[in-house]
């Protein structure tokens, strides 16, 4: 998919070759010189009439008639060099290789020294290259007899850079690439209908994840969370015909199975709201609430093609959340792996009550840090929007290392509290420990105050990712749909994790 150039040789053959350009065209004057005297310096001009936008984003082409061997120059703007950073060039490659693919471009180059500046070297700028080109590009086929996805795709980059080594950019390209795939199947796990995609499935895909990167693999069947005592998940299964499925996945990257990460993703594969059921709008689109563990799913492949020393447990609880005459009701007391009886007072809350046996069940595998992932609440939507995601813990520390992974993933998140008396609420039961639902106020942070008090004193995070999920339109870094959000995040946590004393 990838080659890199060291010596530029602006003979040789493309179809297309995209060069990043900043508003102020110093970097144009000082390393694109060489290519401008071949076009007897028009293109300085071009620029400089605004015939070559180098406004944030804008993409302008131009014909090289011959003068050299490609056969497009794509320019993408980059903006004023001060404001330059990772995000805004990811973004921009996005758009330029969604341009090229609108083109029906095969194969492309790209002229790497002219997308650096201060704060993005050659190999910052090279895994945005591979990153942006896998999510702009990427597409969920759907169903269609007739598809209209007649486009071309791209099948080759060719990368030029005399800036740093070959091989260094290399290296930069195939870890971009990786995380930009391990998002990518993230969203298509989530785009798939929950008809085409049940716990079983997921169980599979997990199945085949383990195979491909030798993970441990344990899938906990009913039988074994009846003798377990998973009352928790099992109560959410209850009025499914599918199977509900404990998924586990190991990588062990230490040598001793300590200061294990636990990953842990909300696999519900459609929820109905079970008798507390949903509304005829509300429902609609509930396919995607098994995104926290597509995200854990996304994030294990890029662990699995990266391989750092680390050891990660990944723990997906999934099942359908149906209505039937054997499905629990609100009233019922459930007690979940743990041992704690929960009160159940609305079944819609399902979500927390899969978790619960699912942080439990990650201590049970040695988890010493946990890190949930959820479309939890409707809440966090209204407190954050759509575009960032709701962050929660019960460990400081553990916190800043998830912020600075999300930071450098490009993907924004925002702390929301979890104080003494949000917990007193979800222990307000008369009759139980806990209850579910201690009604709509702060409701995102009821969520998660409820699987706090199943990671107790183990330090935890959680990521209500029910706004930033999906999005509904399309985007310079891919199509509405699924965005894989927390994916890069997470592979990135485990990679640069540092176990806290
Ligand atoms: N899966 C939903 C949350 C959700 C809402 C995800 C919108 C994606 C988009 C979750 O299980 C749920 O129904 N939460 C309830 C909680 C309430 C009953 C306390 C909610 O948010 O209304
Ligand atoms: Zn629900
Ligand atoms: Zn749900």
């Amino acid at each position: 998919m990838f080659t890199v150039q060291n010596e530029i040789d602006f003979s040789t053959n493309h179809e297309i070759l995209i060069i990043g350009v900043f508003e102020k065209p110093v970097k144009f004057e000082e390393q694109l010189e060489n290519l401008d005297q071949l076009f007897d310096g028009y293109l300085t001009q071009l620029v400089k009439s605004g015939d070559i936008s180098a406004k944030r984003k804008a993409i302008s082409t131009v014909h090289t008639f011959g003068k050299i061997g490609a056969q497009r120059l794509l320019f993408v703007g980059l903006g004023k060099e001060k404001d330059f950073d990772f995000e805004i060039l990811r973004e921009a490659l996005g758009k330029a290789f969604n341009a090229a693919e609108n083109g029906r471009i095969t194969e492309a180059a790209v002229f790497l020294d002219s997308l650096i500046s201060t704060h993005v070297d050659p190999l910052d700028a090279a895994h945005a290259v591979s990153e942006a080109f896998a999510l702009a590009t990427y597409h969920f086929e759907g169903y269609k007899q007739q598809s209209n996805d007649g486009s071309k795709k791209i099948e080759k980059i060719t990368v030029l850079s005399e800036q740093a080594d070959g091989d260094e950019i290399h290296s930069s390209l195939t870890v971009g690439y990786s995380f930009g795939i391990g998002t990518n199947s993230a969203r298509t796990l989530v785009n798939l209908p929950s008809n085409m995609l049940t716990a079983t499935d997921i169980a599979d895909y997990a199945k085949e994840l383990g195979q491909e990167y030798d993970f441990e693999v344990e899938i906990l069947e009913k039988e074994d969370m009846l003798k377990l005592g998973m009352g928790a998940l099992l109560a959410v299964n209850q009025g499914s015909i599918e199977p509900p499925k404990m998924i586990v996945l190991k990588y062990q990257g230490k040598e001793e199975w300590k200061d294990v990460l636990g990953l842990v993703g909300k696999g519900i594969t459609f929820d109905t709201g079970g008798y507390s059921i949903k509304s005829k709008d509300g429902i609609v689109g509930m396919k995607t609430d098994m995104g926290g563990a597509a995200a854990v799913l996304g994030a294990m492949q890029i662990i699995g093609e990266l391989k750092p020393e680390q050891n990660v447990v990944a723990v997906i609880p999934s099942t359908d959340n149906m209505v039937s005459g054997g499905a629990f009701k609100p009233d019922d007391v459930i007690t979940s792996l743990s041992g704690k009886t929960i009160e159940v007072l609305n079944t819609d809350a399902e979500g927390r009550l899969v978790l619960a046996d699912a942080v439990t069940y990650a201590k049970h595998h040695g988890a010493s840090y946990l890190v949930d992932v959820a479309t939890l609440t409707g809440g966090v939507i209204t407190a954050l929007g759509n575009d960032t995601t709701g962050v929660f813990t019960n460990h400081e520390v553990l916190l800043e290392q998830v912020l600075e992974a999300a930071y450098e993933a490009g993907e924004p998140i925002w702390r929301l509290p979890i104080f003494e008396k949000d917990k007193e609420r979800v222990r307000g039961s008369k009759i139980a420990d806990l209850n579910n639902s201690p009604g709509r106020e702060g409701h995102a942070i009821m969520g998660a105050a409820f699987i706090g008090e199943f990671a107790e004193e183990t330090p935890w995070v959680h990521l209500d990712i029910a706004g930033t999920a999906t999005i509904n339109h399309d985007h310079e870094l891919g199509p509405a749909g699924a965005t894989g959000v927390m994916v890069r995040t997470l592979a990135l946590l485990v990679e640069r994790f540092e176990p806290i004393e």
